[in-house]
C-alpha cells in the first residue's frame, strides 16, 4: 500500500514524538518516500538527525531555509504529496490549523496542500478534553481533516485518561484507507472466507490442511479499502484482521456453511477464499483415542460443498472461487466454475514454487464460465487480491447490480 507513495510525516512537540519516528521507519521499510517535518518544540523531543536517519532525507525545520526542491518549497511540498500524517499532533498544532494560523513550515504547508491530512493527537487528558481542542478537532472534521482519536492508558504526566498517541498500526490502518482513493466498492456489501477448517477426531487431534489465511485476509483488506462493508468468514489462522472489518471465526466446515449462510444472504459478493475439508471424521470421540498394537482405520463422511450451495440460489450475487490444484489445473477449475455455478475461480498450482499455502506470493490464472481465462504472474497476495477485486468491479459495472 505504501510502495511509492509520497508521504510528509509531520512531528510536533510532544513526548510521543519517538513514536513518529517508528513511524517514518515503517513507512519507510514498506517503500513510501518520507518526507519529514518538525516544529521548533518537536526538536525538544528528538533530533532531525534521528527522522533524516530514518526517512533517509533531510528533514525541514525551518520556513526560510534555502529550499531543496521546489521555488516555494512548503508549497510544492504541498502539491506533491499523497499524504500528510500529523504524528503526534499537540493541542498547540490543532488549534493552530483550526485558527488558520500559518506559522511555520508544518503550518504552512497543511493550510497549502490538497491531499488527506490525518492527525493523531497526542496530550494530556485534560488538554485533550479541553472544549477548546474538542472543538477545534470538530471543526476541523467538519472540513474534511481526518483523525485517528488517542487511546485511553497511562499518560507521560503521571494521570491515566484518554491522550496516549494511538497504535501504529491504527495510525497506519487509517492511512492506507486515505491512500486508497477511489472507493468503488462503496455500498456494496462482500463476504469474504478464508484459511481451513478443522475436523475434530478427539479432543486433542484434528483433520485440516496447510492454508494459511493469508489470501483471503488479503482480499477482505483490499475490499475494505475499496469502500466495501465486509464480513470475514475464517478458519484458524494466525493473522490478525484489519480494523473495520467483521471477523466471524469458526473452526469446522459446518460452521463455516452456517455462518455463510446466515451473514451471506445481504452481501452483493461472495469470495471464497477458504480451503474447506471435503470430509470430516464420521465420528467425533468424546474421550481421547488410544493406541492400538494394531492399525486404526478411520471413516470419513463428506462435508456440505459451501461454494456449490450458495451456487444453487446465487441470484444477482457474485460468486468468486478458488481451486488449488497439484494436476491439470485448467480443466478441474473450468469444471467447478461451472458446477458450483461461478461467476470466475482463482485458480492456482500449489506445487509451483512462489504459489502453494503459507507463501507472501500466488501465481494465478483467473478462468471465466466461457473459458477465458488471464495468466497472472508471481504476484504478491497483495496484489493478487486487487486483481481479483478488479474483476468483481468490472462484474458490478456490466450488471450496473443495484444495491438492494
Ligand atoms: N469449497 C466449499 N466447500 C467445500 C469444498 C470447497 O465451499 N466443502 C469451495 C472452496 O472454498 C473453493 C472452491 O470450493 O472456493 C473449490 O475448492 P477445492 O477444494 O479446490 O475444490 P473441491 O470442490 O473441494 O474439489 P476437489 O477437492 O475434488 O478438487
Amino acid at each position: 500500500m505504501f510502495r511509492d507513495k509520497f508521504i510528509v510525516v509531520g512531528i510536533t512537540g510532544s513526548i510521543a514524538a519517538y513514536k513518529g519516528a517508528e513511524l517514518v521507519s515503517y513507512l519507510k521499510k514498506r517503500g513510501a518516500r518520507v518526507q519529514c517535518i518538525m516544529t521548533k518544540a518537536a526538536r525538544e523531543f528528538i533530533t532531525p538527525l534521528t527522522l533524516r536517519t530514518l526517512s533517509q532525507n533531510p528533514v525541514i525545520t525551518n520556513m526560510f531555509s534555502e529550499p531543496e526542491h521546489w521555488n516555494v518549497e512548503h508549497i510544492g511540498l504541498a502539491e506533491a504529496a499523497d499524504l500528510f500524517m500529523i504524528v503526534p499532533a499537540t493541542a498547540n498544532l490543532i488549534g493552530k490549523v483550526c485558527s488558520g494560523i500559518a506559522d511555520d513550515f508544518l503550518t504552512t504547508t497543511i493550510m497549502a496542500t490538497r491531499a488527506p491530512v490525518l492527525i493523531a493527537p497526542a496530550m494530556n487528558v485534560n488538554m485533550y478534553l479541553n472544549p477548546i481542542t474538542q472543538d477545534n478537532i470538530a471543526k476541523l472534521k467538519k472540513q474534511g481533516y481526518n483523525f485517528v482519536d488517542p487511546e485511553y492508558g497511562d499518560l507521560a504526566c503521571g494521570t491515566k485518561g484518554q491522550g496516549r498517541l494511538a497504535e501504529l498500526e491504527v495510525l497506519v490502518s487509517e492511512a492506507e484507507k486515505l491512500l486508497v482513493k477511489d472507493k468503488l466498492l462503496l455500498g456494496k456489501k462482500v463476504l469474504v472466507t478464508a484459511g481451513p477448517t478443522r475436523e475434530a477426531l478427539d479432543p486433542v487431534r484434528y483433520l485440516t490442511n496447510r492454508s494459511s489465511g493469508k489470501m483471503g485476509y488479503a482480499i477482505a483488506k483490499q475490499a475494505y479499502l475499496l469502500g466495501a462493508d465486509v464480513t470475514l468468514i475464517s478458519g484458524p489462522t494466525e493473522i490478525k484482521k484489519f480494523p473495520g472489518i467483521e471477523l466471524i471465526k469458526v473452526e469446522t466446515a459446518r460452521e463455516m456453511y452456517e455462518a455463510v449462510f446466515s451473514k451471506g444472504e445481504n452481501c452483493q459478493v461472495i469470495i471464497k477464499a477458504a480451503a474447506v475439508a471435503d470430509y470430516r471424521p464420521k465420528k467425533e470421540s468424546a474421550a481421547k483415542i488410544k493406541k492400538q498394537s494394531v492399525d486404526l482405520n478411520i471413516e470419513l463422511t463428506r462435508n456440505p460443498d459451501i461454494l456449490a450451495e450458495l451456487g444453487k440460489n446465487k441470484g444477482k450475487k457474485i460468486l468468486v472461487g478458488f481451486a488449488a490444484e497439484t494436476e491439470n489445473m485448467l480443466d478441474y477449475a473450468l469444471e467447478k466454475v461451472h458446477n458450483k455455478n461461478l461467476d470466475f475461480i482463482v485458480a492456482n498450482d500449489v506445487t509451483r514454487e512462489g504459489a502453494g499455502f503459507g507463501e507472501d506470493t500466488n501465481i494465478v490464472t483467473i478462468i471465466f464460465p466461457n473459458g477465458t481465462k488471464k495468466e497472472l504472474g508471481k504476484l504478491d497476495k497483495v496484489d493478487v487480491a486487487k486483481e481479483i477485486l478488479k474483476e468483481v468491479v468490472s462484474e458490478l459495472v456490466q450488471r450496473k447490480l443495484d444495491i438492494e
